[in-house]
């Protein structure tokens, strides 16, 4: 067998068409062999009753016109059918032949009681005969019979009928198996290929859709989703690297450069050296800090989590992450005002992590209170609708730029006009770790003035 034929015989779509077509001929011929079965019966049922007829119009002539009228019907009915296929014998009480085409008495059946067979008269011989035997009033003999060639000629037409549908339907399923397996060879070559060009680092190659919205087209348009989906994954990480090793330059480099002032700085003054050292010490403890929010996000984002999850209610922990703020806020006469909205007031259950939870709650107020103006009010609101319960947050600050509302959830992304602010820029990566843990999400918004920070999360079941 060549490699293609084997190729194609080995493809899945060939297999199933194959294993159709003989389930559907082994089916099919059971029925024919059924079919044959019960019309050979039928058949033979019918000519039996012919032969008794026969003999009974005859035993009825010898009622009316004796051994005479017998022979003169046995000699017309001949006479009609001269091709052998019908039998008569008449012999007299000693057993002489009257009338009739049979030379004796046939052998009895076999099978059959009652009745008689043998090899048809017809030339050539293509049947056998089915007879009977009735001894008349007068003790002559009458032997009457007729052969089956018209059942065998029936069952013969039947099963060559079948024979060549057989043939038909096994050579269609061959071709129809090669044209399956050769349509889904041919797409799955396309994908193979895809495959092998972005293996070989073309990682921007896809899979080329046909627009037919067949399984094959919608296989490889989830193919290349999937595709698009890790290649932002692989861009995303690429991104945080690089802000990674940007922002820890900054950081070392000064430690450096305090170091080499320690080295030069001679002689030594106790005081300033305390100062250098509480200098470095702040530099590395900000380094510690962004590679411990780093390794909990990293943590978050891995779902492990959720096996921890329980059934937290979301009024209490909003109440007290805004009396965690309000001293801060109340420092720069910024007011904090709580509504809870509709159905929010009868308790706000998610499945959750309390403290996440809590530490999402705070960042996004920490954001909300560092970036408002001093005076500048605050809105929190907590409410439940269609099963989502939402936690908006309005500040009266600067606002994110509709551009940069999505970037700012990167890790360590911060906006110029935050340069100012304490921070790491890793807040709302946080934020929105935790939204997704839990099955929410978590947006910025255009508070007008002002940003609108939206939390949403799932009710608990
Ligand atoms: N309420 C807000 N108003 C204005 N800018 C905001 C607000 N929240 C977030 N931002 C912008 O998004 C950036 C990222 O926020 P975040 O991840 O919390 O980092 P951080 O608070 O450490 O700066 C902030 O530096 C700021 O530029
Ligand atoms: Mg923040």
């Amino acid at each position: 067998m060549s490699f293609r034929t084997s190729r194609w015989l080995r493809s899945l779509s060939a297999r199933v068409v194959l294993l159709n077509t003989v389930i559907t001929v082994g089916l099919s011929g059971l029925m024919i062999l059924v079919l044959c079965w019960l019309a050979e019966g039928f058949m033979q049922d019918h000519l039996d009753d012919t032969v008794l007829d026969e003999i009974r119009i005859l035993e009825a002539e010898f009622g009316v016109d004796g051994r005479r009228g017998v022979q003169q019907l046995i000699s017309r009915r001949l006479a009609e059918n001269a091709d052998g296929r019908q039998a008569y014998l008449l012999l007299d009480a000693d057993g002489r032949r009257l009338a009739g085409n049979l030379a004796a008495i046939p052998a009895k059946s076999p099978s059959r009681a009652d009745w008689y067979e043998q090899p048809t008269l017809h030339q050539p011989v293509d049947a056998s005969l089915r007879l009977r035997r009735l001894t008349l009033a007068d003790d002559s003999t009458l032997v009457v019979g007729f052969d089956d060639h018209e059942i065998t000629a029936f069952v013969d037409a039947l099963q060559r009928a079948a024979g060549l549908g057989f043939a038909a339907t096994l050579l269609l399923g061959l071709v129809a198996g090669a044209l399956s397996s050769q349509l889904t060879l041919g797409h799955l070559d396309i994908i193979n290929r895809t495959a092998t060009r972005i293996i070989e680092g073309d990682l921007g190659h896809r899979v080329p859709l046909r627009g037919s919205n067949d399984e094959f087209d919608r296989l490889s348009a989830t193919l290349n989703e999937m595709l698009d989906r890790i290649g932002e994954l692989m861009e995303s990480v690429k991104r945080a690297t690089e802000s990674i090793a940007h922002d820890l330059r900054t950081p070392l480099a000064r430690m450096r450069n305090r170091i080499e002032v320690a080295r030069f700085a001679a002689p030594v003054d106790p005081a300033g050296q305390q100062e250098l050292l509480d200098a470095l010490c702040q530099e590395v403890d900000r380094v510690l800090t962004v590679f411990a929010s780093l390794l909990r996000l990293a943590t978050i984002e891995s779902g492990v989590l959720r096996s921890g999850f329980q059934r937290v209610d979301l009024r209490p922990l909003v109440d007290d992450a805004i009396s965690l703020y309000e001293a801060l806020a109340s420092e720069r006469e910024i007011g904090v005002s709580l509504t809870i909205a509709g159905a929010a007031a009868d308790g706000c259950i998610v499945d959750g992590d309390r403290d996440l939870l809590f530490q999402a709650i705070c960042n996004l107020l920490d954001n909300a209170v560092k970036f408002s103006p001093d005076g500048g009010d605050i809105g929190v609101e907590l409410a439940l609708a269609d099963r989502v319960v939402r936690i908006c947050i309005d500040d009266r600050g600067p606002g994110v730029p509709v551009e940069h509302r999505e970037r700012v959830f990167d890790r360590l992304v911060r906006l110029d006009h935050s340069r100012a602010s304490p921070g790491f820029g890793l807040g709302l990566s946080l934020v929105r770790a935790i939204a997704r843990l839990h099955r929410g999400d978590c947006h910025l918004q255009d508070g007008a003035p002002g940003t609108r920070a939206l939390l949403e999360l799932p009710q608990a079941s």
